[in-house]
């Protein structure tokens, strides 16, 4: 049984305490927030859970293995290393660390301590995700031509991240666990239109070295709320409509072909495929819930998470060079790997 301590429990924490709780090998031993208000909240809902405003109280409980971190980013650093210091398995929530700098160190204390280290990049662990990368990885999309997605509404305004680090993440976790390449150069344009908070929009087009794109609109002053991804394919193409009670991913027999045959020069050289279309059946296990028994399973087996450091580490990059091309109006940034860790 892995006894797992929560930092945090604003928007999100809740949602973690729920899951672990029902998680099979997990139990939530105790939780931490500053704000007495949470706290009785837990005990209401938890009464078997100890809490404390006091994070630290976390890391020297000896019967607590691993640490749930769902605090702003600005302090996920500062939090995570010292539970991995206290020698705790650490959650993170997502993005991993404000730089990558940080996300690096991060992840060379948990390999120096044996350590699982998992970033919680919720949307890879959703059964729609789960299903596209299925298609993409049995070649039976093709090549990947685009991703094109849009992610907005009436969000939630945060004080310390814009919404690239919000929402664009989401994005930029999922393409890398469907294509497993990372982009070559990022140009994005985005906007605040209240002056001296981040970005609350933002239009980024990421270039890969194989030749797909991806653009992707976040937005937090929209009327609606839009989660719609498109893939488009050699073989086939797909529309993930996340707003979809059901059905939430189509997969499209369409596509183009061209003909470089010289008997039909003078003929239409392009031929349309337009066929059939299916919705495949998905795992509706809460996507939560997977990622927590994929966590318990890593602790116990001393295996590599899906979406570890690494993965974190190349999300938080691209974040940053959204961010500079952001600021430098849509100016193109070329990103350079750094060899070793991710
Ligand atoms: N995975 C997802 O889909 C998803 C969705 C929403 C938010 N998040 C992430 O969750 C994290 C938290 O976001 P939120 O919207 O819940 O924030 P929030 O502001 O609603 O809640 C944060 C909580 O942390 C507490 N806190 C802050 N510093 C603390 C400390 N040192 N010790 C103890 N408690 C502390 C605050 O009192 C607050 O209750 C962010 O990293 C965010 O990106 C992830």
């Amino acid at each position: 049984m892995i006894n797992i301590g929560i930092i945090g429990y604003g928007y999100w924490g809740p949602n973690l305490v729920r899951n672990f709780a029902e998680t099979p090998g997990a139990s939530v031993y105790a939780v931490a927030d500053l704000d007495g208000k949470k706290l009785e909240q837990v005990q209401r809902r938890y009464p078997a859970v100890k809490v404390t405003s006091n994070f630290l109280d976390l890391l020297n409980e000896p019967r607590i293995h691993a640490i749930a971190i769902a605090t702003p980013v600005s302090s996920h650093f500062e939090l995570a290393m010292a539970a991995l210091k206290a020698g705790k398995h650490v959650w993170v929530e997502k993005p991993i660390t404000e730089t990558s700098l940080q996300a690096r160190k991060l992840i060379d204390e948990a390999e120096r301590r044996k350590l699982t280290l998992i970033v919680d990049h919720t949307f890879v662990y959703t059964g729609a995700v789960r299903k596209m990368r299925e298609i993409v990885a049995s070649g039976d999309l093709g090549s990947v031509y685009y991703y094109d997605s849009i992610r907005v509404n009436l969000g939630l305004f945060q004080r310390d991240v814009s919404v690239i680090s919000d929402l664009a993440v989401h994005d930029f976790a999922i393409l890398d666990y469907l294509i497993g390449e990372h982009p070559v150069a990022v140009s994005a344009s985005g906007m605040t239109h209240f002056p001296g908070t981040p970005e609350n929009l933002a239009y980024i087009t990421l270039f890969y070295g194989s030749g797909t794109i991806a653009h992707v609109n976040v937005n937090w002053l929209a009327p609606v709320k839009v989660r719609q991804i498109l893939l488009g394919g050699s073989k086939k193409m797909i529309v993930y409509d996340d707003m979809e009670a059901s059905e939430k991913i189509k997969v499209y027999d369409s596509g183009v072909s061209f003909t470089d045959d010289p008997q039909k020069i003078y003929q239409l050289r392009v031929g349309y495929r337009s066929g059939d279309m299916w919705a495949p059946k998905l795992d509706t296990m809460e996507a939560l819930r997977v990622e927590g028994e994929h966590f318990v399973k890593c602790v116990e087996a001393q295996e590599r998470p899906i979406t570890d450091g690494k993965l974190g580490v190349r999300v938080v990059e691209l974040i940053e060079a959204a961010t500079s091309s952001m600021r430098g109006r849509g100016e193109t940034v070329y990103i350079q790997r750094q060899e070793g860790n991710s």
